[in-house]
């Protein structure tokens, strides 16, 4: 299959947009830690969150989905029965190391794996931890697939410095102090996402962050006190917004389309997650944000987005943790602004679905931007567009996204190949770009199968 995005009308129109995947993550793995009900309205049903719902079966979980209604029976911390085969986490590292943790304070043994994609990536980064605070837990030299054996509960508290500021690992241990024995501090040099820390507050949980300078340098310490025995975590009512993530493709898409304006409703803008709004705003973008009620702890609100010029930006230090995930696309308006922008501090991104600085120069290069590759970011060097041609996405949902937003304003169209990548994340983005006119054709084995143009 590939998908062809032509240079685009202006784009118009209000949209709403899949939940946040963070959230849904969390609010699907957490609601199984208390003993109750739990109602979330608007869960992400993707590639990603299925993975977790799988393997809630597997151990056990009742849950059912009505639409985008998500509903759990949690049965408590320690509430999973041990799953008899490989729980198979796909492409998604937040579902295999957040179920490491969970499984850690129910002490479940259970073997955790994934795709070839999930198989290199890095989890000593939770093994390691893990293993200090007492968990019966090996990897495979690092990497899944992960073992956890039976783990003598409770675990031991303390504080654990995690060297790459990451809302995955911070969240993997905050889940297993849920059983540990005396506090748990995480320790990180910048602030990831906070959504573990708001969602679990929200259940009941004694748990609070902190900035403080040690050795002349900023770390975030988040604190939680885990809950005594006898004590239940409260279950969910909650409906999650839309995803900032999903929305910043959009964003860029009406800012480098000639003559757009669209809506974005109900967008999760927690500030953990929207490094990328101030980068656009300092450069130029046009962006109005109409807050909105929060929900469970998260602000909300709308944007309206009009078409922009922009000029080049420098990123570093902590302002990377803050759009950890917006990098594709922040790097398509880099390719439309006037002028260099300059990536530091983010090796990171080499650890994500592809390595996001390679697989990124090299696409971006193909639909002729002028870019360079450092080993801890980029350069681009903004001439007010790009060329056109055909992409790989690198089995990279954002990637692949963020290059069939290139191709809305190229001289000539964008062709992505093996576009069913971009449903890992985002189910639904060629309808929804297609709704507020994007010119977009899906081909399945070289016949135009299916047109979404509006
Ligand atoms: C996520 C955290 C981020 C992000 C991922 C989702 C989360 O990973 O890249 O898409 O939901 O906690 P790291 O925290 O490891 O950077």
């Amino acid at each position: 299959m590939t998908m062809t995005i032509s240079p685009s009308k202006p784009l118009s129109g209000t949209v709403a947009l899949p939940g946040d995947k963070s959230l849904s993550h969390r609010s699907a793995l957490f609601a199984t830690l208390a003993a109750g009900h739990s109602r979330i309205e608007n869960f992400l049903i993707s590639g990603v969150t299925s993975r977790m719902l799988d393997a809630l079966t597997r151990m056990s979980i009742p849950w059912k989905l009505e639409g985008t209604t998500l509903t759990v029976d949690g049965k408590g911390i320690g509430g999973f029965s041990v799953p008899f085969a490989p729980l198979n986490c796909g492409n998604s590292a937040t579902t295999i190391r957040f179920l490491a943790g969970a499984l850690a304070a129910s002490g479940t043994p259970a073997v955790l794996d994934g795709s070839e994609g999930l198989r290199r990536r890095p989890m000593d980064r939770i093994i390691l931890p893990l293993q200090q605070m007492g968990v019966n837990i090996k990897g495979n030299n690092g990497f899944a697939p992960i073992s956890l054996g039976v783990s003598q509960l409770p675990l031991k508290g303390g504080t654990y410095i995690v060297p790459v500021s990451s809302a995955q690992v911070k969240s993997c241990l905050l889940l297993a102090g849920l059983s540990a024995r005396e506090p748990v501090t995480v320790e990180e040099p910048g602030f990831s996402r906070d959504h573990t820390e708001r969602m679990l507050a929200g259940m009941g949980v004694s748990i609070h962050s902190e900035k403080k300078v040690i050795d002349g340098s900023p770390r975030y310490l988040t604190h939680l006190i885990p809950p005594s025995t006898n004590y239940s975590l409260k279950p969910l009512n909650m409906t999650i917004p839309g995803d900032f993530s999903s929305a910043a493709f959009l964003i860029v898409a009406a800012l480098i389309t000639p003559g757009s304006e669209i809506t974005l409703k109900n967008i999760g803008l927690n500030a953990t997650r929207t490094g990328l709004l101030d980068v656009l705003l300092s450069m130029g973008a046009s962006i109005q944000i109409v807050a909105r009620p929060s929900s469970n702890g998260e602000p909300v609100g709308d944007l309206t987005v009009r078409h922009s010029p922009l000029k080049g930006i420098n990123i570093n230090g902590e302002q990377v943790v803050r759009m950890i995930d917006e990098f594709p696309i922040f790097a398509v308006a880099a390719a439309y602004a006037e002028g260099a922008s300059i990536v530091k501090d983010a090796s990171e991104l080499r650890l994500k679905e592809s390595d996001r600085i390679s697989s990124l120069v090299a696409e971006l290069k193909n639909l002729g931007a002028d870019v360079e590759e450092s080993t801890d970011g980029f350069t681009i060097h903004g001439h007010g567009g790009l060329i056109g041609g055909e992409m790989n996405p690198h089995g990279d949902h954002r990637l692949a996204m963020s290059m069939a937003i290139a191709g809305l304003a190229s001289a000539s169209p964008v062709t992505i190949q093996q576009p069913e990548i971009m449903d890992e994340s985002f189910p639904g983005f060629a309808n929804t770009l297609s709704g507020i006119g994007a010119d977009i054709k899906v081909n399945s084995e070289n016949t135009v199968k299916e047109s979404v143009q509006a």
